[in-house]
């Protein structure tokens, strides 16, 4: 039987068009029109489309969000599943919701542009933005520094990062229950996980007789609403300083600390798949150190609870690694060595770090 699903280049002519028409300056000429190829990403398929006139330039970004994570058939933008349409909606009513409650005031720390919704492409329409990537200047940062230097550039935008999340936290803030025993039993199903995966079962087991000791850990915390895709690789910066987030994913109410340990650990793992991975295997403290002492201002601190979510954040990432690694189609030598030299070492030293500030 004949495949009679559009293809992506089907997909493309038809959005390049109704984007056109619906999003761009009216009466832009088809022809004065430019646009990039599609890119594929783990979680979207993404392009961008652009007016020029003398002034300067204006432009948007389509992005078709679905999991494809290296699976070459889930490069097809259709069919799309419900969990697909899924991750467009919650993104688009993340986007939504940010444009009318993250902080104005503190005006050069703003999230991308919402523009529209075309439902039967899962197509999320967002004003373009025209800035570089903040992690690679965090990783430039950080290998200039000396020992005695105290600040640099990146030090400053993660203090504004910090100042501008705390800001977005406090329109919704409520103090609320610490429920650990069902993050330590989410944490320990993540374990299994882990350990069927292939993962030293001595280690994984010594992790989940740590966490049961912390059952009685009894905290005040506040909730809030978070953003799952507050993530340093999401930070844009450009040429006058602006810094642009994009991505929020689905917004989720929490404890504040989980957006917290979320981004600290994209942070630590800003050196994965560079070959600097082999001389640095993670950013100077300090800058996380920026990041939280600017969020939590004069307020109480609970590192306790940014140590446990951090591990448990820590084991998500670690499962994350095996399933890429699962799907890339490397001989198995190669996946194992990976394993064994990159993934696992990492994870272990990373928790065990964690669970040694975390105490008693
Ligand atoms: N509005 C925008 N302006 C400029 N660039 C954008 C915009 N939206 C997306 N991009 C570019 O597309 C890339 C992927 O976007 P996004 O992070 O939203 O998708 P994703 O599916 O989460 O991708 P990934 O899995 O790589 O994180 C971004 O890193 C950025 O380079
Ligand atoms: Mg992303």
């Amino acid at each position: 039987m004949d495949d009679i699903r559009p293809s992506n280049n089907q997909i493309y002519k038809e959005l390049i068009k109704k984007v056109a028409e619906e999003f761009l300056p009216r009466r832009t000429p088809l022809t004065e029109l430019q646009y990039g190829p599609l890119e594929i990403n783990c979680f979207s398929t993404c392009f961008w489309m652009n007016v020029s006139d003398g002034e300067g330039q204006s432009g948007v970004y389509v992005k078709i969000p679905k999991i494809i994570l290296y699976n070459k058939k889930n490069e097809q933008i259709m069919p799309l599943s419900d969990n697909d349409r899924r991750l467009g909606e919650d993104e688009y009513r993340s986007l939504v919701h940010l444009s009318r409650y993250w902080p104005s005031d503190d005006g050069d720390v703003r999230f991308v542009k919402p523009l529209g919704f075309l439902k039967d492409y899962n197509a999320i329409i967002t004003e373009r933005v025209y800035a570089e990537h903040f992690f690679k200047l965090l990783r430039r940062c950080d290998q200039r520094r000396t020992f005695l230097q105290k600040s640099d550039s990146a030090h400053l935008v993660m203090s504004r990062l910090g100042r501008a999340l705390s800001k977005f936290h406090q329109t919704s803030l409520k103090e609320c229950k610490w429920d650990v025993e069902s993050i330590v039993r989410k944490m320990a199903s993540c374990c299994s996980q882990l350990a069927s995966f292939g993962v030293e079962s001595a280690f994984v087991d010594m992790i989940v007789s740590r966490l049961e000791t912390l059952q009685n850990l009894s905290i005040r915390t506040h909730c809030t609403n978070t953003l799952k895709g507050f993530d340093v690789r999401q930070v844009f910066i450009d040429g006058n300083g602006v810094i642009f987030l994009l991505d929020p994913g689905k917004m989720k109410t929490d404890y504040i600390e989980m957006d917290l340990a979320r981004f600290i650990v994209t942070c630590r793992i800003l050196y994965w798949g560079s070959m600097q991975f082999f001389l640095r295997k993670s950013p100077d403290s300090s800058y996380e150190e920026s990041f939280l002492r600017s969020y939590y201002g004069d307020s109480v601190r609970q590192d306790k609870v940014i140590c446990l979510l951090t591990i448990k954040e820590l084991l998500k990432h670690w499962r994350m690694a095996y399933t890429v690694l699962r799907a890339k189609r490397w001989p198995r030598v190669v996946k194992e060595f990976l394993r064994r030299t990159y993934v696992d070492p990492f994870y272990k030293w990373q928790i065990n770090t964690e669970l040694a500030d975390l105490g008693s």
